[in-house]
């Protein structure tokens, strides 16, 4: 299986903030939110392994701004780093207020995919090749960041988590001066 460019993974979706989409504030509603980023990020992992896949988790995420009603919501999808059959997306949100002509950040999050074969079990991907310097370190954070979802969801042992762990220790050595 060839490696890929995240570039090739890229998805750009555009919506408007309707009312029925918003909140008693007038606000875009996070669940609302978060069902559109599960759509652009279902797309861009497809589009990277060509095959179906499922969402298998969803890192945290905060919404920095609100979106407001009659505003756009731009978010874009790429796949960061691919592992055996699972895949991590990063998303990036703004909103857009038109009439303004301004644009602001919203949030941002990591979603993990999984591509599933005609029987429903999990098939291998297509490996990353990242190309610029931002792909480059979205990727090497990428493995730590799998270590930290799959110890909380019960998938991986502490101790086996060695990047994880050295990533901490360094912070140690740095304050310790060594
Ligand atoms: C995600 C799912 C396919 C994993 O299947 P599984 O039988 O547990 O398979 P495995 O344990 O072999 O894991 C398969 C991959 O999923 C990854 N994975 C499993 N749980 C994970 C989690 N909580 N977070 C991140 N990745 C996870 C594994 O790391 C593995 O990736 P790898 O092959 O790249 O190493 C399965 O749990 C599932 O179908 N979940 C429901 C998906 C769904 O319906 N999503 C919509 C939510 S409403």
């Amino acid at each position: 299986m060839n490696a890929k460019r995240p570039s090739e993974s890229l998805i750009v979706m555009t919506e408007l903030v309707l009312p029925n989409d918003t909140n008693l504030f007038d606000n875009l509603m996070g669940g609302r939110l978060m069902y559109w980023m599960d759509i652009a990020a279902a797309l861009s992992g497809s589009k990277h392994c060509g095959a179906p896949v499922v969402t298998a988790s969803v890192d945290n995420i905060s919404f920095t701004n609100p979106i407001k009603l009659g505003n756009v919501v731009h978010i874009q999808a790429k796949v960061t780093r691919a592992f055996n059959t699972s895949m991590e997306i990063y998303l990036k949100v703004w909103g857009e207020d038109i009439l303004q002509q301004y644009k602001y950040p919203s949030n941002e999050a990591y979603y993990t995919f999984v591509a599933l074969d005609p029987h429903g079990k999990p098939r291998a991907v297509p490996k990353i090749e990242p190309e610029t310097p931002e792909e480059t370190e979205l990727y090497e954070g990428a493995l730590r960041r799998r270590q930290l979802r799959l110890i909380l969801g019960g998938k991986m042992k502490p101790g086996d988590a060695s990047e994880l762990k050295a990533l901490f220790m360094n912070v140690r050595d740095d304050k310790q001066g060594i």
